[in-house]
């Protein structure tokens, strides 16, 4: 990769340390991965029990130890390849809330068919619920190392669960001996209301509610049954709030608006790196591998408001342990499959996988229809059509979130910094953080000051090099090296010049920048550091802020069993949103 630059005449001091800082990036983006490779399959005769604990449930109040460790004796294994799996049939995701009462038998037979397999056939229920369990829980460890092997918080979480849905529908499929069979998706992100709740997208489709059948699950919030209420992406610990279905619709709406459409590049969107020896529980504050906006800030509310609050960790659904023992995990998980889809599909931006070798030759294990054991490399998650998958088309649900247009909170006019900086002592963070900043404790409230470096403004230059005009660079705020427990729901709602936000405040206005979930995965007291980027140009440009000096941040944090969270500091920084032609970044 060459850096070529190519400064106009206007070139300032700013601008220079503008492009210093994106040379500096690209340096350590270059020799961070040179010594790395990408992950290869874990030894599946090594496994160990996953153990989670919590810290605060009123049921079924001990450790959890659950032995997630897959089948591979007499168990013949393969390496993937397409020939092996050609196309023999269409399969054609619907929306969940269309389904026909054929379709729903058929889902529910197959289903009944999965649970019937003995435990030790990688086909069964069992089997496909701890494939989940394993790699999110410390099951396994990266091939020849002590590193756990973990599929959540990174570039790995859309690949992985893309794949594990292939596999886990050609089984249900050939159970059924119905090669068309497809899976449904819930339709979560839709928010058009209506009284018809039996037909809407935005609550839990109704026949999974059905008791005793083989979609249903106990180990659910009960108070969230259809019809009773809609889902509530963004996650509140206070059960005592209550909006009306509007408002409800308007911050599902910012949320996927902020996730998916101003997250315009694949770092931002789908996750960052994570190669042989990253650990997600020790790394340093300038490699910490982050979550992507579609994960972090939408996926992980639908399994915080799906779980049982009065179960450990909101089992089911609530803990990755757990989580794909609930048939609807699969319907989740296809709906946010099919969002990944059409993010690609929006204009702006760089809406590709990563280019990254460690990124498409990382290697993944899975069982097929016919119980092999089958490796598979991510890069063969890239494409859909390669494995005859396609969704139905949901426009309408999808228009309303692609043309959301928050806008500034009412009554939050007037000079923000001033006002934090003068009534509220704020102080401004430091933005140069290294390995060796302290940890700053963000209770459940923290706001600081944060500079906003100058734009860079020169024009021109070709896509293989880093010269950049304004179009190309977007703001994109970083949390550096948040540190926080794995045993516990933790949620971070991130907003601008609005110093006085806390965790009632709505999450529709332009001064809402992002959330980000953890949902938890315990492993044996374990801890997640990890870095957090969120877009934050789309924010600026809305409240008018672009050319400020400085602007506010406040993160409101909501942990549900109140453990302490902490961050090393916090920047704002410029990120190229144009594909490179040379590397990956
Ligand atoms: Cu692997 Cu929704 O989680």
């Amino acid at each position: 990769m060459s850096l070529h630059l190519s400064l106009g005449a206007t070139t300032t001091t700013r601008t220079l340390l503008v492009l210093l800082q994106l040379m500096l990036g690209a340096y350590l983006l270059i020799s961070s991965s040179a010594c790395a490779k990408p992950i290869q399959a874990p030894d599946i005769r090594k496994c160990q029990k996953a153990i989670a604990t919590s810290p605060n449930a009123t049921v079924d109040n001990t450790t959890m130890t659950l032995d997630c460790c897959l089948p591979w004796h007499d168990i013949p294994r393969r390496n993937f390849s397409w020939d092996d799996y050609p196309v023999t049939h269409a399969k054609v995701r619907r929306a969940a809330h269309k389904a026909d009462e054929e379709y729903i038998a058929k889902l529910n037979r197959a289903y009944e068919l999965m649970k019937a397999l003995p435990d030790d056939d990688p086909r069964s229920f069992a089997v496909q619920a701890n494939i989940h369990c394993a790699f999110c829980d410390g099951s396994y460890k990266q091939l020849d190392t002590n590193i756990t092997l973990h599929v959540h918080f990174s570039w790995f979480f859309m690949p992985w669960h893309r794949l594990y849905l292939y596999f886990h529908e050609r089984i249900l499929a050939s159970l059924l001996g119905d090669p068309s069979f497809a899976l449904v998706y819930w339709n979560w992100d839709n928010q058009i209301l209506s009284n018809d709740t039996d037909h809407i997208g935005n609550n839990m489709p109704r026949y999974f509610t059905v008791k005793d059948t083989p979609i249903f699950d106990a180990k659910r919030d009960r108070d969230h049954a259809p019809a009773s209420e809609l889902l509530r992406i963004n996650v509140v610990s206070d059960a005592a709030i209550t909006d009306t279905p509007e408002e409800i619709a308007e911050e599902n709406l910012n949320i996927l608006y902020q996730s998916l459409v101003t997250a315009n590049t694949a770092d931002m969107f789908m996750g960052g790196a994570y190669r042989q020896g990253t650990d997600l529980s020790n790394s340093s504050v300038t490699d910490a591998p982050l979550g992507g906006s579609l994960e972090l800030n939408v996926h992980s509310g639908i399994h915080y408001w799906t779980g049982d609050p009065n179960r450990k960790l909101r089992s089911d659904m609530g803990v990755f342990t757990t989580a794909a023992r609930d048939p609807i995990f699969y319907a989740h998980h296809a709906n946010v499959d099919r969002l990944w889809d059409v993010w690609t599909t929006l204009p702006g931006g760089c809406r590709k996988d990563p280019t990254d070798e460690d990124y498409l030759e990382a290697e993944f294990l899975f069982y097929d229809e016919n119980q092999n054991l089958v490796k598979v490399k991510a890069k063969e998650a890239m494409d859909l059509s390669k494995m005859g998958v396609s969704y139905e088309a949901a426009t309408e649900g999808d228009e309303l979130w692609r043309n959301f247009e928050p806008k500034a909170a009412a009554g939050n006019e007037g000079n923000q910094v001033e006002y934090a900086k003068g009534k509220m002592g704020i102080k401004e963070i430091s933005t140069a953080v290294d390995n060796n900043a302290k940890a700053i404790a963000l209770g459940s409230n923290f706001t600081a000051l944060v500079k906003l470096p100058a734009k860079i403004s020169t024009t021109a230059g070709d896509q293989s090099s880093l010269s950049a005009n304004d179009e190309q660079l977007d703001e994109v705020l970083v949390i550096q090296g948040v540190d926080l427990s794995r045993d516990d729901y933790v949620n971070l709602k991130v907003f601008v010049n609005m110093p006085t936000a806390d965790s009632n405040t709505p999450i529709y206005t332009a001064e809402y920048v992002g959330s980000a979930t953890i949902v938890p995965s315990p492993e044996a007291g374990k801890r997640l550091f990890t870095n957090v980027k969120m877009e934050l140009g789309d924010n600026l440009k809305r409240l008018g802020l672009q050319d400020e000096d400085m602007v506010v941040i406040t993160i409101v944090v909501d942990a549900i069993s109140g453990s302490p969270v902490s961050i090393r500091g916090m920047k704002i920084q410029y990120q190229s949103t144009m594909c490179s032609t040379s590397s990956s970044t």
